[in-house]
């Protein structure tokens, strides 16, 4: 007897993704039922295919429910929700988006550097609410253009933020776990001594274990009272605790966060905060860029219930981190 579906959606990536699958091969939507997967037994048997996001995940009893799986297709770059060891100890393969949303992810990463430094978002209000009227000018901010950049992460959206770095006039240097021998920028072994050189550090690594709390207080400390730090990376990449803690005390100067600890948030602690602007998590959010993510995940699909090979699949060294 054949399987009656291939392919299991756990998440909807929005209706023409969804409508588009369903129309090209066999796919149970689980996503419908609020039971996820639990709702179904012998439906999930033959299953060779799970599509889900980075914001869904894939666990390790999503893994255990499905005993036919090959492959996962996960949309987002980020895999810190996707359980990768239980994926590698039955030799499944995973792919995710990654290229596709490198340049808007760099772009919100200036935005918020570009905003914490010349508190656009605070000169909007100030407009917006009748204070240049009442109080006359705004109080003056902070100088980019010539300034240094100090990335932590240079991958491909690290770089993406780096070269953009050219058109400001800056000095980038980087912190990775190893140096990259053809970066043209300088590297810097220890993540303390980037963060004293760099008057703008912008968090691009990945998430997840390996890397939670790196920027913590001593990090924070080093940055100093006329640094800004970025985060358009992971929440748990900083000890939020001890960057409010240094942005209340004047320790740190500002900051521009695209993502937080808890997701989502009403960020009250952050709300007297002028020298902080933030984004609801929103790196990769343009119709351009969401839409080939999408592309993405259905092409890897297609590409595996034809050839068995994933398009974009998850490193092996990072399966196995
Ligand atoms: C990613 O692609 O990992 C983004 O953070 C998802 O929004």
């Amino acid at each position: 007897m054949t399987a009656a579906y291939d392919v299991v959606q756990v998440a909807s990536l929005g209706p023409q993704f969804d409508e588009r699958l369903a129309a090209s091969c066999r796919v149970l939507q689980a996503w419908r039922e609020p039971r996820g997967l639990a709702a179904f037994s012998e439906e999930l048997r033959g299953l060779r295919v799970a599509v889900t996001s980075v914001r869904h995940g894939f666990t390790r009893s999503m893994f255990d429910a499905l005993p036919g799986l090959q492959a996962v297709c996960s949309w987002g770059v980020g895999h810190d929700t996707l359980d990768l060891r239980a994926a590698a100890a039955r030799g499944i393969r995973v792919s995710v988006t990654p290229d596709v949303l490198d340049d808007c992810v760099a772009d919100l990463a200036w935005a918020l550097l570009l905003s914490a430094a010349r508190r656009t978002a605070v000169g909007d209000r100030y407009v917006k609410t009748g204070q240049w009227r009442a109080l006359g000018q705004f109080p003056v901010a902070t100088r980019v253009s010539g300034k240094r950049l100090g990335v932590l992460g240079l991958g491909r959206i690290g770089e993406a933020i780096a070269r953009r770095g050219a058109g400001f006039d800056m000095e980038v240097r980087y912190h990775n776990r190893s140096p990259r021998p053809q970066s043209p920028y300088g590297y810097e072994a220890s993540l303390t001594d980037l963060a004293a050189w760099a008057d703008f550090l912008v968090v691009a690594c990945v998430g997840g274990a390996a890397t939670r709390h790196l920027v913590d207080a001593q990090v924070i400390r080093a940055l100093g009272p006329q640094g800004i730090l970025v985060n358009i990376a992971r929440g748990s990449v900083v000890d939020q605790a001890a960057a409010l803690a240094a942005l209340r005390s004047g320790e740190l100067g500002g900051a521009g966060l695209d993502v937080l600890e808890q997701e989502p948030t009403d960020a009250a602690e952050f709300a007297e905060l002028d020298q902080v602007s933030l984004m609801p998590h929103v790196g990769s959010a343009t119709r351009e860029t969401r839409a080939a993510m999408a592309e993405l995940v259905y092409d890897n699909v297609t590409e595996f219930l034809r050839t068995g090979r994933l398009l974009t699949p998850v490193p092996d060294r990072e399966m196995q981190a």
